[in-house]
């Protein structure tokens, strides 16, 4: 897609299944003097007419600084790297147009959006290179962090490593949203995350068999920025801030803590508010995860992100990434409940096994792989349907399991009850090597018999190597 030399060298390795065997345990820590501003992407103004907000996207090559002082050859949408942000109003339309300037075929998936599956943005969306698509839907959901990134078949490793993803911020006229901080890059701040793995010419891998001891970097980007070497610095002028995390690594899982071991208080989950502020220690995001928290700041913070493998890399490492400095005396007011959770009674839900599978250098759901859409397995349901998912991790790989279309109560993770913030609402969840979750969900809204949703491994090579199933949602 970038003119033939992103796949340059990496055509002859498949493998995600042999990964595990190549594991380290080498730890890097990174700590260094503040330096760099950090960047907020640019928030992509819409233009509203009879009532349509209209957004225009192009997806394209560029070049950007992945590793320090080395160019690498990446894309984004409207820029070189990365996307701008988008704000939803929940309840309005919302048409975008997506024009294709690679050089194969895409498509923007809107992960964790609840549209009808002809806009999804899944496989049967692709467009080639030259071609606009145009998706327009009602904006259903409440107040969440969203995000957007390509979903072709077996491209999405290779375009969204590159840069091709950004956030969406859906906004609500709740009361929780009305008492948050929402001033985009003011007090309301996106944080997106990205460990990828170059070589030492600047080019980014999307598939790391075989590669890991060919002396790979693998570089911690926050905003674009690569942290390896710098703390980002922000200057918080609200006490209150929020932070909206999205973990859009390839790969990685993602811990946020700070470094003084102090709390975070935790607001919101994949998909959207939990009932009420919740104190935590940490926040733990698998690939495609996002979460929100705000710091109610007196003196500077800093914030660390630690990288655990969750598939291949050179090892795990603690990144202080972020320096937040307030320059502010207010008095905020006491945050209210945010959100009203009703749990899930499951006990007239129709079961299900989602298993997660590998065969030799394949992998699999519920033993087929998810290659071509004719290979896939297919779940059907049924408008209105209620189901309780047991999603069994058959590798001993770990997996970051996404459900397209609408949210997912955890019922229990590895035979446990869910508790604290795991009783949000999700549509990303890790699932360890050999454990399982039982997850629950209603299907509304939308239905199709031609247009499917997808369920998927977000660990983008496992995707593209098969770990991932269709979903038809037809009306009876
Ligand atoms: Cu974020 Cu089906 O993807
Ligand atoms: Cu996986």
């Amino acid at each position: 897609f970038l003119g033939g030399m992103a796949g340059a060298g990496i055509a002859a390795v498949t493998a995600g299944g042999t990964a595990i065997a190549l594991l380290t345990n080498a730890t890097q820590n990174k700590a260094h003097a503040a330096g760099t501003t950090l960047t907020i992407p640019d928030l992509l103004e819409g233009t509203t007419t009879d009532g349509t907000t209209t957004f225009t996207l192009e997806a394209k090559a560029g070049t950007s600084e992945v590793l320090s002082g080395v160019t690498s050859t990446t894309a984004g949408y409207n820029q070189s790297f990365l996307g701008p942000t988008m704000k939803w109003t929940s309840g309005d339309t919302v048409l975008l147009n997506i024009t294709n300037s690679l050089t194969e075929d895409t498509t923007v998936h809107f992960h964790g959006a609840h549209v009808p599956p002809s806009m999804d943005g899944g496989p049967q969306n692709s467009f080639a290179a030259g071609k606009t698509w145009s998706p327009t839907f009602t904006v259903k959901d409440e107040a969440k962090t969203l995000w957007y990134h390509p979903h072709a078949l077996g491209t999405t490793a290779e375009q969204a490593t590159h840069g091709l993803a950004g956030m969406i911020i859906v906004e609500d006229d709740s009361d929780a949203s009305a008492a948050l901080p929402s001033t985009y890059g003011t007090d309301d701040i996106p944080i997106i995350l990205q460990c990828l793995a170059t070589d030492s010419a600047g080019d980014i891998k999307y598939n790391l068999t075989g590669y890991l001891s060919n002396g790979l970097s693998f570089p911690l980007l926050c905003n674009g920025t690569n942290v390896d070497d710098t703390t980002l610095s922000f200057t918080a002028t609200k006490k209150r801030t929020r932070f909206r995390l999205l973990n859009a690594s390839p790969s990685d899982i993602i811990t946020i803590q700070r470094s003084d071991g102090a709390t975070l208080t935790q607001i919101a989950t994949d998909q959207g508010y939990l009932t009420e502020a919740t104190e935590v220690a940490s926040i733990r995001l698998v690939a495609g995860a996002r979460a929100e928290f705000v710091m109610e700041l007196s003196d500077a913070v800093t914030l660390e992100a630690v990288v655990t493998t969750g598939w291949v890399r050179g090892g795990s490492g603690t990144y202080e990434f972020l320096t937040v400095t307030p320059d502010t005396s207010d008095t905020p007011e006491t945050l209210p409940t945010l959100n009203t959770i009703t749990r899930y009674d499951t006990s007239d839900f129709t079961a299900r096994t989602i298993t997660l599978g590998q065969s030799g250098t394949t992998m699999t759901i519920n033993g087929s792989a998810g290659t071509s859409m004719s290979s896939m397995a297919m779940i059907s349901t049924t408008l209105g349907a209620e189901e309780v998912w047991t999603v069994k991790n058959s590798t001993q790989l770990e997996h970051s399991f996404h459900l397209h279309d609408v949210p997912f109560q955890l019922i229990s993770i590895n035979g446990e009850d869910p508790t604290g913030v795991q009783l949000g609402w999700y549509d990303t969840f890790e699932v360890v090597g050999g454990g399982s979750i039982e997850i629950a969900m209603k299907f509304t809204d939308f239905s199709d018999d031609t247009y499917m949703y997808m369920l998927h491994c977000h660990l983008l090579q496992h995707e593209d190597e098969g770990m991932m199933a269709s979903l038809m949602v037809t009306d009876s």
